[in-house]
């Protein structure tokens, strides 16, 4: 009786174990006062480091909350019909903050943006522009789990994985784009572009200027389309600084130019912002076709007229905008570096980051098997015992086992240095399990002593050596 899409909703994703994480998380939430057993959520990239700064605003500009525009009310307009191109005076703002965030060294033009409820609506909405059911993107591992909803489900479109292996700290290679282009055609599928993340969700790195030239060379000669998802731009908070395609465009003097028809930005106010609820998104293209479309499209997922109203007023606050950007990467800077210090203590290492909300956490050397069952049965005691909601690396794709996802920005200081004591005695409880009791350790301490000496000694000294032991 019912659609496909509605019976088979595992193409939705919801099966994946970064919702899974999140289910157990809901059932148990950690309070520090009412539920201190309980499991902290440390698998939700959202920032919360800087809400004072919002909070102050508000309090200073009463206006923009009560519908006001120089005293008067607002409020009939706001609250009458929508056209779907959205406040100008919103677009204009946003656009400006974007240019913001990439040092102005790129303008943006208002005409160019389609204004969409959050990155996802964005990104399956520039699908739907690009990608007909059946046809292909390429995306780099790992990925944010959400893509295969986003790109796919209501799409119809088929992601192909570009595998990145942590030999080269997860950078994108010549030889893994032309791989994953052939396994594309391996499988008949029409490749129609490649989506980036940039930064990266869930590795905490930009991409660098190599990485970006191999991308504009492949879509250039592949006739393809580059979607870049930049939604934490603004979460850069240290070197090497952020590149955005449309700096490369610029530099490269492709605006205007064919290829810069292909290459579409996603933006969003969640992270940079740490406004998720609000669901404010945007997609920036040059190419006029996909912003008309989009527009039209952007009807079934609007941003309501007081919120674009709201973060008009407060985007257009050029001292505001400066202010926070450069608060909250500090904070966030802080964050990231009590997160790596307090895993290196347990001999936890992290991928060297410099942006995002979370770091990628290389834990291979706690797994009881280098496979993604070891991982998972890793992933279950940090979940259940330790009670931490990180994210193991097999739901963003990653095709090492052993890595995880965990996010330091969506919880107080306190949470997260209770969250690293709880890390060290898993730790020192592994490594307790592991080592072997006392009676064990002296036998094999002799077996290390006696393996490292020359045979022709034991049968001198066997009696002293006990050397059947060794056996
Ligand atoms: C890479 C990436 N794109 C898109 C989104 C969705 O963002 P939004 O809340 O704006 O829909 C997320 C959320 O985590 C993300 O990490």
């Amino acid at each position: 009786m019912l659609s496909k899409k509605v019976t088979d909703c595992n193409a939705h994703g919801q099966d994946s174990s970064y919702f899974l994480g999140w289910q157990a998380y809901e059932k148990n939430p950690y309070d520090d006062v009412h539920n201190p057993n309980g499991i902290i959520q440390m698998g939700l990239a959202e920032n919360q480091l800087s809400f004072d700064i919002l909070q102050t605003w508000l309090d200073n500009n009463p206006d923009a909350t009560g519908f006001k525009k120089n005293g008067q009310s607002v409020f009939k307009e706001l609250a009458l019909f929508q056209d779907y191109h959205g406040l100008l005076s919103f677009k204009k703002a946003l656009v400006n903050f974007m240019s913001e965030i990439r040092g102005n060294s790129v303008t943006f033009d208002p005409n160019n943006l389609v204004l969409t409820a959050g990155a996802t609506s964005a990104n399956e909405t520039l699908i739907f522009c690009v990608a007909n059911p059946g046809d292909a993107f390429l995306v780099p591992t790992p990925y944010y789990p959400g893509f295969d909803r986003d790109l796919k489900w209501r799409t119809g479109a088929e992601i192909v994985p570009i595998h990145c292996s942590s030999s080269n700290s997860f950078r994108i290679t010549k030889s893994a784009l032309e791989d994953a282009y052939q396994q594309a055609q391996k499988q008949d599928l029409k490749v129609k572009g490649i989506l980036i993340t940039n930064p990266s969700n869930p590795l905490g790195t930009s991409l660098n200027s190599h990485e970006l030239d191999l991308l504009f060379n492949f879509i250039s000669t592949k006739n393809m389309h580059l979607i870049s998802d930049e939604v934490y731009s603004g979460t850069v908070f240290s070197s090497p600084s952020f590149i955005s395609v449309m700096e490369v465009l610029k530099n490269k003097n492709l605006i205007n130019s064919e290829v810069s028809k292909r290459v579409h930005i996603v933006c969003s106010l969640s992270k940079d912002l740490g406004l998720p609820g609000f669901r404010i998104g945007a997609i920036y293209s040059c190419n006029e076709e996909v912003v008309s479309a989009a527009t039209k499209m952007s009807s079934f997922g609007l941003i309501s007229s007081q919120t674009q109203y709201l973060l008009s007023e407060m985007l257009s606050d050029g001292k505001f905008t400066k202010s926070y950007l450069s608060e909250n990467r500090r904070r966030l800077k802080h964050r990231h570096e009590t997160l790596v210090k307090g895993l290196q203590k347990v001999g936890i290492r992290c991928l060297k980051g410099n942006a995002g909300l979370y770091c990628w956490v290389d834990m291979r050397h706690l797994l009881s098997s280098k496979t993604f069952q070891g991982e998972m049965e890793l992933w279950k005691k940090i979940v259940y015992d330790v009670r931490l909601n990180i994210s193991p690396g097999s739901s963003c794709h990653c095709s090492e086992p052993g890595w995880f996802r965990v996010c330091f920005a969506n919880m107080s200081e306190q949470t997260l240095l209770f969250a690293m004591q709880r890390v060290k005695s898993f730790v020192e409880s592994m490594s307790k399990k592991n080592s072997p009791p006392r009676h064990e350790h002296l036998r094999l301490s002799h077996a290390r002593r006696t393996k490292s000496l020359p045979k022709w000694v034991f049968s001198l000294t066997s009696n002293q050596l006990e050397v059947g032991d060794l056996r």
